[in-house]
């Protein structure tokens, strides 16, 4: 059976690269695949975090997977806390990791930087929890932007490794789902520049609870350039290219189609007509987002819910993974 598990971590704002790189993608799949969606506050924990605010955005992120389109009824969205077989299995498949492996992660690097020997043994595992989650479900699909694919590319390593130990095929290989013009989404400061949360310009994203006019503004400030027209060439227009992949994402049409019908335009333009589709299409849902916040006993059934049925999916697993380990299943 095909199984898609993905997930966002409740650190700081959601952005447009969340919602077109991830989210928006998730909620078509819900109709042909059986979804899991996790708010990944244990993967939050890896960077210090204050508690009342990754409890608040542990909310929030539930609820803008909700305002964005998953429907809680048929997908299952849970805090990744609330399961303790990720943890769990997180181990037992940490025992099968080779530190090289690791030591390969750019993100690991990236967030590290030059103080390696500070950082956590946490943010260091990262990507085996990751592996954990995904293969905790035996999930067969995991739909995620581009700068994950190293780390899913770890985890089919991971799940081979453990299958050849026990000469099993236990777990699916998973594929990652990385599709669409906005797989990676620029900061609007430097179009060389991943859009990131932890940005410290907010000038640099656009975020899920932005309202019109800051959306309206940050696209007016967006960095571009001085070449007439608007071309697609990422490698001399970054920043170009960026707005362009945002358009054609919203839109829902090719990057040669927005060359086609803004090519002539200046800059001014273009981004006004992008301002004006993006704040049309986040606008409803930073309203349901809202409207969900104000009533955190709904969010939190939500997630007590989804908690109790993926607890169900993921016990059952571990029992299986515990006796193939050589550990006492009593
Ligand atoms: P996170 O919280 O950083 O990002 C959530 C999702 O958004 C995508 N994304 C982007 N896509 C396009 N352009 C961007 N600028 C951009 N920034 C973020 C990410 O690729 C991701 O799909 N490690 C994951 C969370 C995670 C996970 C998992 C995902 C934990 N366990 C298991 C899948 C399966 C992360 O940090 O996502």
């Amino acid at each position: 059976m095909n199984r898609i598990f993905s997930g966002v971590q409740p650190t700081g704002n959601l952005h447009l690269g969340n919602y077109l790189g991830a989210i928006r993608n998730w909620v078509d799949m819900q109709n042909s695949f059986k979804c899991i969606f996790c708010v990944v506050d244990l993967h939050a924990i890896t960077i210090p975090q204050k508690p009342e605010e990754l409890l608040q955005a542990t909310r929030e992120v539930t609820a803008a997977y909700i305002a964005c389109g998953i429907d809680p009824k048929t997908s299952i969205i849970f805090p990744q806390s609330s399961v303790s077989v990720h943890s769990e299995l997180a181990w037992i498949l940490g025992c099968h990791t080779p530190l090289g492996w690791l030591n390969r992660m750019t993100q690991f690097k990236e967030k590290s930087g030059k103080h390696a020997d500070k950082s956590s043994l946490g943010l260091y595992g990262y990507p085996v929890l990751m592996a954990a989650d995904i293969l905790g479900y035996k999930a067969t699909h995991v739909p995620v932007g581009e700068d994950q694919k190293q780390h899913l590319e770890l985890a089919r390593d991971i799940a081979g490794a453990f299958n050849r130990f026990y000469g099993s095929e236990y777990f699916p290989l998973p594929e990652p789902l990385i599709q669409g013009a906005a797989t990676r989404i620029m900061s609007l400061r430097d179009g060389t520049k991943k859009m990131s949360k932890s940005d410290e310009s907010d000038y640099s994203r656009i975020n899920l609870t932005d309202n019109a006019e800051t959306i309206e503004l940050k696209f007016r400030k967006a960095k571009s350039d001085a070449l007439p027209g608007i071309t697609y060439d990422p490698e001399h227009r970054p920043e170009a290219a960026n707005l362009i992949n945002i358009y054609a994402a919203l839109a829902g049409i090719s990057r040669d189609q927005v060359v086609e019908k803004f090519g002539n335009n200046n800059f001014s333009d273009f981004k006004k007509a992008l301002a004006e589709l993006a704040i049309l299409q986040l606008s409803p849902i930073t309203a349901y987002m809202r409207d969900l916040l104000r009533d955190t006993s709904y969010i939190d059934s939500v997630l007590k819910d989804g908690a109790e049925k993926a607890d169900a999916i993921a016990a059952r697993h571990m029992r299986e993974i515990k006796e193939m380990v050589g550990f006492l299943t009593l």
